[in-house]
């Protein structure tokens, strides 16, 4: 995608060196585009940890490159096996974090130290470019749900949470695909962004990524998509996840779950898009058996902005001396999800739905 009609990835190799991994600071926008050029696993294990950079896909494709770096100072199996779980630990809902370690590590086991450094960035980029192409033709799938709702004549009014744009993934997006495709095609559309306390997510980056493209949107506050809903202008929402269970659960940033209750109670469309890499086969239960993100009470807390001079500061929002909780995540049972945007295209959420996409992984 494009930033004042220069194109980039959200992680990609750096072409003088050809080794170190760029990756844009999401922590400095909207307020500034800051590049910034990891050298080491440690370096690539503090961005995802804080957040510099983030997204299920994206963490999965930097912990993928962190490995790289790792092996360039010690490409034993000692060191690599380690290196996995300490970048694995650095964040535990998305699953895409762990399934592109361990994509790595099955690619990289039987593969001699000497030949391991190539070996991995390989892989790394492999990751990176099928994760761009699985988003794209996730955009493909999802926009005759878009059309659809363009037949009534009428712009349609799309409502989405958290940031599960290309800066989310490493391009294209995957709630944003569809969106993006849809725009492209000249369909007449309009997002709603909830804002996505406490990290802003969404007023943050969702808002940058679709203003930078042109899409029209209006930032809502977090509360304010059920009276949206009732009031008939909502067509169709549309979210990312972090983790999908083989029941079709879904995990995703902290609220998806009550915007899923006032979907369902107004007869709004709710789909999650996803790549595979995010369907977690080993789990059924999903609020029973995803892990959940606790963050820092300081994202709740305080609250970080531009002032009137031209400053980013942050500042106190929460009456002092008052704890506070966050948990970063929050599961949707199937029972409430329309349906699945995949890259091989749409499905019931439900075991049987996602099978009929991915038959391969039927136990016999
Ligand atoms: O905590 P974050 O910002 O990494 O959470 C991101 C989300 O919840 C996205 O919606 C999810 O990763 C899907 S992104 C393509």
């Amino acid at each position: 995608m494009k930033i004042h009609g220069v194109a980039y990835r959200s992680v990609w190799v750096d072409q003088g060196d050809g080794w170190s991994v760029g990756i844009i600071d999401q922590t400095k926008l909207p307020w500034a585009l800051k590049v910034l050029r990891l050298t080491s696993r440690d370096e690539a294990a503090h961005a995802i940890r804080s957040m510099q950079t983030r997204g299920a896909p994206l963490i999965g494709a930097v912990a993928a490159y962190g490995l790289c770096l790792g092996l360039r100072a010690d490409a034993s199996s000692e060191a690599m096996e380690r290196d996995a779980v300490l970048l694995a630990a650095t964040r535990p809902t998305a699953i895409n974090l762990r399934w592109a370690l361990d994509r790595m590590l099955t690619r990289l086991r039987n593969t001699r130290p000497v030949e391991r450094v190539a070996a991995a960035y390989a892989e790394a980029a492999a990751i990176a470019d099928e994760d761009a192409a699985q988003n794209e033709a996730i955009g493909r799938h999802g926009l005759p749900l878009i059309e659809q709702a363009a037949r009534s004549g009428r712009r349609v009014n799309v409502l989405t949470h958290c940031n599960a744009g290309w800066l989310a993934t490493v391009d294209w997006g995957t709630a944003l695909s569809p969106i993006y495709t849809a725009f492209n095609a000249g369909i007449d559309l309009h997002v709603w962004v909830d804002e996505t306390r406490p990290r802003n997510q969404g007023a943050a980056l969702t808002a940058w990524e679709l203003g930078m493209h042109g899409v029209p949107h209006t930032v809502i506050a977090d509360n304010a998509g059920g009276h949206l809903m009732q009031h008939r202008q909502v067509d169709l929402a549309i979210v990312g996840t972090d983790r999908v269970t083989r029941q079709g659960d879904v995990a995703n940033k902290i609220g998806t779950y009550l915007k899923a209750l006032a979907a369902r109670d107004n007869d709004v469309p709710f789909w999650v898009a996803c790549p595979s890499s995010t369907i977690d086969w080993t789990v059924g239960d999903g609020v029973a058996e995803i892990p959940i993100e606790e963050r820092s009470e300081a994202e709740v807390t305080d609250m970080t902005g531009l002032l009137a001079d031209g400053t980013v500061a942050t500042m106190r929002v929460v009456s002092g001396g008052s704890p506070a909780a966050n948990p970063a995540f929050d599961v949707t049972p199937a029972r409430l999800v329309t349906g699945i945007i995949t890259e091989r295209g749409c499905c019931d959420a439900s075991a049987e739905g996602l099978l009929g996409l991915f038959p391969e992984r039927r136990v016999a």
